[in-house]
């Protein structure tokens, strides 16, 4: 197997810090590594597998020789650095929404949709947080009993939103517990002790962006009709880490929750936990930090014919981006696609 050179671009962030824990984790092998940031952070050391690396400032000569780039700098960064890492002939891995609904474009998650990946032109488009633990579970079902209809309601962490969102959790807890004033800078409304239902802009059908990314991902990954009637509603939660999602599907055929239970007991990357007559069900701590999609509360839909309602959490930072990101690299190196 070929060993490519990698640039992490966005290394300081959130996500990007995450990437870096989980290729070691995950054994990638590689010639060369470079980590890359804008020139805030351009300077600072980090390290890695024992090793030292100054954090380089991206600029189009950075790509230079380099094979595969995973990209968690935004979009507008992604935007700017995509034709230059192209041109060089690398791989762009992105986290950003920028890319993921272009026709050219592969949006995949690792283990659900891995033949797309052989349609790359150089750029390959990590899904979207919410979708992404979504998918796991999701394509499974929908092999065995075709989904028509799907509602979801999700409760975000503030990671979503990268550091500066983390602090002003805390900071807006801390102001509020000692009854002074706090200006919030993230979010729309005070994120402490509250629920936003707001994520993203509105759109012009009074859907949030994040909510009808939710429903166009979900089509393209899983290559549904495009009229597939699919409704999110998306909220804000004062919770540090781990997207949670109840999720409400309607099959086309038959399909029980005792089938749902076993099915997904066999699916990669999922662990069920259901158990209520024990209080045993999943909650974002058991998801935070580890990475399984973890699936609760399995039982008959009463709205839907053939309807089954879930309850779905995992870490944001993992499945909904970093652990992805590097699954998706290890896939490009093992199908020899860059
Ligand atoms: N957080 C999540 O759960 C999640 C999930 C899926 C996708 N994403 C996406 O991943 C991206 C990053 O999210 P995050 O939460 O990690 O954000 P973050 O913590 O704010 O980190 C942003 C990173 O991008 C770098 N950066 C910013 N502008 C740059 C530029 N012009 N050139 C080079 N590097 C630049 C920053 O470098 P400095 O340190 O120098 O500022 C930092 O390393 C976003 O596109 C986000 O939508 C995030």
């Amino acid at each position: 197997m070929r060993k490519p050179n990698i640039a992490i671009l966005g290394a300081t962030g959130v996500v990007g810090r995450e990437i870096t824990k989980i290729i070691d984790e995950l054994k990638i092998e590689f010639n060369e590594i470079k980590f890359l940031s804008s020139a805030k952070s351009a300077g600072t050391e980090l390290e890695f597998q024992g090793k030292k690396y100054i954090v380089e400032e991206a600029k189009p000569e950075s790509f230079d020789g380099v094979n595969i780039v995973l990209a968690s700098a935004g979009g507008s960064t992604s935007k700017l650095f995509a034709p230059e890492i192209v041109k060089r002939g690398g791989v762009l891995i992105d986290n950003s929404s920028a890319f993921r609904m272009e026709k050219d474009v592969p949006l995949v998650i690792a283990y659900v949709n891995d033949e797309d990946l052989r349609k790359h032109k150089g750029i390959i488009a990590n899904p979207n947080c919410s979708t992404s633990q979504l998918m796991l579970v999701l394509k499974p079902l929908h092999e065995k009993a075709k989904i028509k209809r799907l509602i979801v309601s999700t409760y975000q962490a503030v990671s979503g939103a990268g550091l500066a969102a983390i602090n002003e959790l805390t900071a807006d807890t801390k102001a509020n517990l000692a009854g002074e004033k706090f200006e919030n800078k993230c979010f729309k409304k005070p994120i402490s002790f509250n629920v936003i239902p707001q994520i993203d802009v509105f759109c012009e059908n009074g859907y949030t962006k994040e909510e009808m990314k939710v429903a166009n991902e979900t089509k393209k990954i899983l290559h549904l009709a495009p009229e597939t009637p699919i409704s999110c509603t998306a909220a804000r939660v004062p919770v540090y880490n781990g997207h949670s999602e109840a999720v409400d599907i309607e099959f086309e055929e038959k399909i029980t929750p005792d089938e749902v239970r076993e099915i997904l007991k066999n699916s990669f990357g999922v662990t069920v936990i259901d158990n209520p007559e024990n209080f045993e069900y999943p909650t974002t701590r058991d998801a935070s930090g580890v990475d399984p999609v973890f699936v609760g509360r399995i039982r008959k839909n009463l709205a839907f014919d053939n309807g089954i309602s879930l309850w779905c959490v995992a870490d944001n930072l993992r499945i909904g981006a970093a652990l992805n990101t590097v699954r998706l690299c290890q896939k490009v190196i093992e199908m020899d696609l860059f």
